[in-house]
């Protein structure tokens, strides 16, 4: 039988590394594909040393011929396809980002289904969903309405609409998770980056201002990895994408935890909240993965982080 291989695009971004240093823990064989080369965010999680039992290949998810070469020459077993542009990226240039995120993902796909591989995990987001004034409830359950309000989200929502035909005419499965605010080592752009920018200016004791407030849902990156880990390795049957859970909070409360283990700094934050819910219903997914479920108390994650961050200093 073939060595499980994990195929993780997007793997030079924060959640790619965050994947890469689990799947190295866990001494299974990671394949790291991305445009770019620049390996500063894995670098914060593992030694070089370390990095020798990863097999990086340099190249563009829009390419379908480079995506298929590199899926059938590592033959590979599972997918955890992560590489997108960002919201500003897309904003700033939406004809680059239609073909990253959405014909990149119908790359990915394809080239999985013309290989037989028969499942993949894939990054949708919170953007999918409107904003707050669109939905009657203060959490979105996970099927609620799809009122995307960028070109991202549109994009976002594109990818789950094309898991569920690969569903529909091919029986390829798929499971789609969507973060909110995503924190930790290599978090590094983006609005929502915010708050891990205070836990470094925390780390270094300098004090910080996260320019929006509200409330929002906190999700340790090293626990978002681990959850599409899991939801590359159990296929469920159906193309199913799922909201991650955790409590919602506000960024008040982040910055307090942030002074409560750098008690000589003052993180301070702005007024207007995130143009979304405050949260999101994790239920589904607890449902769907009862004993995989990765949620680190905030408080431990701010601390790890904090302390990753006077270490890497
Ligand atoms: N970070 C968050 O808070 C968050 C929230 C919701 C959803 N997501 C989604 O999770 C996924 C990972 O997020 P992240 O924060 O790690 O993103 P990131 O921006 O840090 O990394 C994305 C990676 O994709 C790569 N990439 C871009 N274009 C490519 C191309 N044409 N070919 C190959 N690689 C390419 C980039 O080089 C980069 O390394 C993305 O799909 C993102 O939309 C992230």
């Amino acid at each position: 039988m073939a060595e499980p291989t994990y195929l993780v695009s997007g793997c030079m971004g924060c959640i790619g590394a965050w994947t890469l240093y689990h799947l190295h823990l866990e001494g299974k064989r990671a394949i790291g594909f991305d445009l770019s080369t620049d390996r500063g965010r894995l670098d914060l999680l593992l030694p070089r040393a370390a990095q020798e039992s990863i097999t990086f290949v340099h190249g563009d998810l829009t390419d379908f011929a480079q995506v298929k070469a590199v899926l059938e020459a590592q033959k590979v077993t599972h997918i955890i396809h992560l590489a997108a542009l960002q919201v500003p990226a897309c904003r700033a240039n939406p004809v680059l980002g239609a073909q990253v995120n959405v014909v990149g993902t119908v790359n990915m796909f394809e080239a999985a289904r013309q290989l037989g591989i028969a499942h993949l995990a894939y990054a949708s987001s919170i953007a999918v969903y409107g904003n707050a004034a669109d939905y009657p409830y203060r959490l979105l359950p996970h099927d609620a309405p799809l009122l995307p309000r960028t070109l991202y989200g549109v994009y976002k929502q594109a990818n789950e609409g094309t898991a569920r035909l690969y569903w529909q005419d091919h029986a390829l499965s798929s499971t789609g998770l969507r973060p909110f605010t995503v924190y930790g080592l290599g978090r590094d752009q983006g609005l929502t980056s915010e708050p891990t920018k205070a836990m470094q200016a925390a780390a270094r004791g300098q004090d910080y201002h996260i320019s929006f407030g509200g409330k929002t849902q906190m999700h340790f990156a090293s626990d978002v990895a681990r959850q599409f880990i899991a939801a590359a390795e159990m296929p469920l049957n159906g193309a199913h994408v799922f909201n991650l859970g955790s409590t919602p909070i506000s960024i008040g409360e982040v910055a307090a935890l942030i002074m409560e283990y750098a008690p000589n700094v003052r993180i301070t934050h702005g007024d207007a909240p995130l143009p979304f819910s405050e949260g999101t219903d994790g239920a589904a997914l607890y449902n769907a993965f009862p004993a995989h479920i990765y949620e680190t108390p905030l408080a431990e994650g701010i601390s790890q982080t904090i302390q990753a961050f006077a270490r890497l200093a």
